[in-house]
């Protein structure tokens, strides 16, 4: 029987470090029970989606940095532009599909080879539901949903026209906003506490595709570990976490998550 480093062997593939690196990441994922999945922007690349930060560049749109744009102040500054921004950024995402990386990860949660599977994503762009992934946590948010400023009801775009900007909320007529995580706000607590626990009683914590300089996000390896898990880092480039990591494997989630999940 073949194994993968034989595979990689024949076509002349990655190094060896970087073969053992997905034997290791491949024979902790066969033995683990509990699961964690982190997502960044990285598992959406190879979908077309930009990441924010990586390659040593940040994202600038009209000349503005995204963490300016993001933000709560800008909402009480120019909602309008907020809009704009989000709106534009739907556009990028809705040609969009889901990768090999998403369909791996909706996969192994449909599998039921775990006791244990959560996933968690830093990402809003909903390429995780569009794999079939189901019971995730969107740490940030969701692009395609409005919330309202005042009485906080939230509704999907789809069902709002696309030149009512701001929206106007159905229940109380206030301005809605997007419902997104934006800088200078907290997480939804709920979500962050079921991610938490879960980081804490895992075997495994795989991070996909996050710079890791995000918090909170970022603390769920760290808790993961510190608790005793393994921790498994898949991303093209050295990040925050790298350092940290049990298992590093330098790669695109859209390459290696299919060669580490069990099948
Ligand atoms: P970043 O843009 O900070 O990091 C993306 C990471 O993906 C980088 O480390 C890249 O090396 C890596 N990457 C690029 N291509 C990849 C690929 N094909 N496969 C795997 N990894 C790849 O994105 P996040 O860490 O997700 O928050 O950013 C965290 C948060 O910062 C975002 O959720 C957003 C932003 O501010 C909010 O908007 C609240």
């Amino acid at each position: 029987m073949f194994s993968v480093a034989d595979t990689h062997r024949s076509l002349g593939g990655p190094n060896s470090e970087m073969i053992d690196q997905i034997e290791k990441g491949k024979s902790t994922l066969e033995r683990a029970r509990s699961v964690v999945v982190l997502t960044g922007a990285g598992v959406s690349a190879e979908s077309g989606v930009p990441t924010f930060r990586g390659g040593g560049t940040s994202t600038v749109w009209r000349g503005m940095p995204f963490e300016q744009l993001s933000s709560a102040e800008m909402v009480q500054k120019d909602l309008p532009l907020v809009w704009e921004w989000f709106d534009y950024r739907r556009g990028v995402v809705a040609g969009c599909k889901p990768n090999p990386a998403h369909e791996v990860i909706a996969d192994a949660q449909r599998s039921g080879k775990f006791d244990s599977f959560t996933l968690v994503t830093q990402n809003i762009d909903g390429l995780h539901r569009a794999a079939g992934s189901t019971d995730f946590i969107e740490l940030h948010g969701n692009i395609n949903q409005a919330r309202c400023l005042s009485c906080a009801f939230v509704q999907d775009l789809g069902e709002i026209p696309d030149d009512e900007r701001p929206p106007v909320c159905p229940k109380c007529f206030d301005s809605m906003r997007p419902n997104v995580v934006l800088f200078g706000e907290g997480l939804d607590e709920d979500d962050l506490l079921i991610a938490y626990e879960s980081a804490a009683a895992c075997d495994v914590c795989l991070v996909v595709g996050t710079s890791a300089l995000v918090y909170p996000a970022n603390q769920i390896p760290a808790i993961a570990r510190r608790e005793g898990a393994t921790v498994i880092e898949v991303n093209p480039e050295e990040t925050a976490l790298t350092s940290a990591a049990d298992i590093s494997i330098r790669g695109a989630a859209g390459d290696i998550l299919p060669k580490i999940f069990p099948t």
